[in-house]
């Protein structure tokens, strides 16, 4: 079988390169760095991955040098680009412009890693150095304004470099490279999906000889797709799922999904109204990491109360998670990569629990695109399938809490200010902190709030260009509507009141885009609550997103006169502003936290 080799430095987007590439038709796997010779026979290519150190980084991961002498073709991206650059006796130094986002990039149209691309081209970048010096044997074959050596070739080697990447789908012809960078490999595009689903019954089948299935349902597409594909392979009587309401979940969410699995005929699942252990828990913390390690162990708590309630014996049960791939990798699963969040599939507990082989993970591989293709395949009603994803801590990520009213540091205030007169725009930094992925490392930074902006080209355009040059601002806001006086820190953490009224604002957004037809336009729309008050009342933040596997995202605009009607409603209903998120994933991700 024809293979591709994607050759792990810890970045992002490593598996997604993978899957790109049996998108397009030929089978690839994830290799280690320090592969050699034997491990890459058969191969016809590597593509070396991204990563979130510098090269020059103490312990920053190198590669055996044998993959660069196989013969075989190879594209570096990003990270993997600089190393190629600096392994055979190039420069790398840091940029003078950070460049995370959308860049115009201009290919020299003869080089066939370009054949058949426009003469200019959207990429998307997530960097801070660059390629200075080039080897020897290497030339350039294009750049964007902001990085001269953006695209190389040593043609005679078969050795290509990339500084942007062409995986993720925002990077409007990143396909097309992929393809012909697979056309140069030599490879002919036959491999196809074909019939997952049985190889990965036989699996579980296998997996789970002699034992049962427990696994926790949220209701969300990949909880319902590993239950139904459970009970497909296991049988009903070895699978047993559990809802537990946490607290955390949306307006009458626990209620739907139970009368949506009876409707569908499940009849081996349980409801527990765990919300009080959580809650409890969750008390006097503030962090958002630490928050999620919380209620990933409570799950686990409530899990084992419950299994001794249901009195099933737990040598005879395995532990099932709806584990999809991101959510492995983004928690550092792979060797090299930066912490982005914690999984609450991945706090300790479980990991203690997959190191002894008692937890079945049946998408573990899958990206959120062929979750929603299997289900699909199994019957699952579309409407659910297409369901927006909400993260496992629900709503406990989406409510920023801190412990004590915060200030902005006077010196990026004023650096802000500074910024924002030069460019004739009125705004302010605000005094919150969210996550945000800068680079493949996790940052937490301020949002930069605008005033008056009515055009979302515009505001897309400062997005970029503010966070890519304030390092310490990470995403940027537009106000749509709010009430008189300043932005005020208060102290805020997650009870039951507060969980109440973001509940109550969530459902008015989703009801929202059910009523005005956008619901299927979006990836996603996270509704945020921040510890701000404007005229004594809470702050509201809409995260519409556009994106196709979560691992990258555009903001989405949705028609102002229909936000001003939106923000009326959520007026009306005790919110002191509605302020609308208009930063790319990177540099801020899709979930506020
Ligand atoms: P971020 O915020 O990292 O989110 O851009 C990427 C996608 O992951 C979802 N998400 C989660 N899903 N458990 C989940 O099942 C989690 O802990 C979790 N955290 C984030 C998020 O909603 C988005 O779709």
């Amino acid at each position: 079988m024809e293979k591709i080799g994607v050759v792990d430095f810890g970045g992002q987007y490593t598996h997604l390169i993978a899957r790109r590439i049996r998108q397009l038709g030929v089978y690839s796997e994830v290799l280690a760095p320090q592969s050699g010779k034997k491990d890459i026979q058969g191969f016809k290519g590597l593509v070396f991955s991204g990563g979130p150190a510098s090269v020059y980084d103490e312990g920053a991961p190198v590669c055996n040098p044998e993959l660069l002498e196989g013969g075989i073709p190879v594209l570096g991206l990003c990270y993997g680009h600089q190393l190629i650059c600096r392994m055979l006796g190039g420069e790398v130094k840091r940029g003078s412009v950070h460049e995370f986002g959308p860049a115009e990039f201009h290919p020299d149209p003869s080089h066939p890693l370009f054949a058949g691309m426009s003469p200019s081209s959207v990429v998307w970048m997530s960097h801070g150095d660059e390629a200075a010096k080039l080897p020897a044997g290497f030339r350039r074959i294009g750049y964007t304004a902001d990085c001269d050596l953006a695209a190389v070739a040593a043609d005679a080697k078969r050795i290509y470099g990339l500084q942007f990447h062409p995986e993720v789908t925002h990077s409007e012809e990143g396909n097309a490279i992929l393809k012909n960078f697979l056309g140069l490999c030599g490879c002919s595009f036959s491999w196809k999906v074909s019939d997952y689903v049985k190889p990965l019954e036989d699996k579980l089948r296998a997996q789970c000889a002699g034992r049962k299935v427990f696994l926790l349902v949220s209701g969300g597409v990949d909880s319902t797709v590993a239950f139904a594909l459970l009970n497909r392979a296991l049988g009903p009587e070895r699978v047993l799922g559990l809802h537990i309401d946490n607290g955390l979940m949306r307006k009458g969410e626990s209620a739907d999904v139970l009368d949506f699995m009876k409707r569908e005929g499940f009849r081996n699942l349980h409801v527990k109204d765990a919300s009080a252990d959580f809650l409890s828990a969750l008390k006097g913390t503030y962090a958002p990491e630490a928050k999620r390690k919380i209620i990933g162990e409570t799950f686990l708590h409530v899990k084992d109360r419950a299994l001794a309630e249901l009195r099933l014996d737990p040598a005879e049960w395995l532990l099932a998670q709806g584990t999809i791939y991101p959510d492995t990798i983004e928690s550092g699963g792979t060797h090299n990569a930066a912490v982005i969040k914690t999984h609450h599939n991945r706090v300790g507990a479980v990991l203690e629990l997959l190191a002894q082989g008692l937890v079945v993970e049946p998408l573990a591989d899958l990206y959120k695109d062929e979750v929603r293709e299997l289900g699909l395949l199994l019957d699952i009603p579309p409407k659910l399938i297409w369901r927006h994803p909400f993260p496992g801590p629900g709503l406990g990520v989406r409510l920023l809490c801190n412990e004590n009213a915060r200030q902005v540091e006077s010196g990026l205030r004023q650096k802000v200010s500074s910024y924002l007169e030069a460019e004739g725009l009125r705004g302010e930094v605000l005094p919150v902190e969210s996550v945000g992925v800068q680079g493949d490392a996790r940052t937490y930074a301020h949002p930069c709030l605008l005033r008056g902006l009515r055009d979302w080209a515009a505001a897309e355009k400062i997005a970029v260009a503010l966070t890519n040059r304030l390092r310490e601002v990470n995403r940027v806001v537009l106000e749509i509507g709010a009430l008189a006086d300043g932005y005020m820190s208060v102290p805020a953490s997650c009870d039951r009141h507060s969980l109440d009224f973001l509940r109550d604002m969530d459902d008015l957004c989703g009801a929202f885009l059910y009523e005005e037809n956008l619901y299927a336009s979006l990836w996603q729309m996270p509704v945020v609550l921040l510890p701000l008050e404007k005229g004594g009342k809470p702050v509201v933040v809409l995260r519409p997103v556009i994106s196709s596997e979560a691992m990258t995202a555009r903001f989405a605009p949705l028609p102002f006169p229909l936000l001003d009607k939106l923000w009326k409603k959520l007026r009306t209903a005790g919110a002191g502003a509605l302020l609308y998120d208009v930063t790319h994933k990177p540099p801020g991700t899709i979930e506020w936290e």
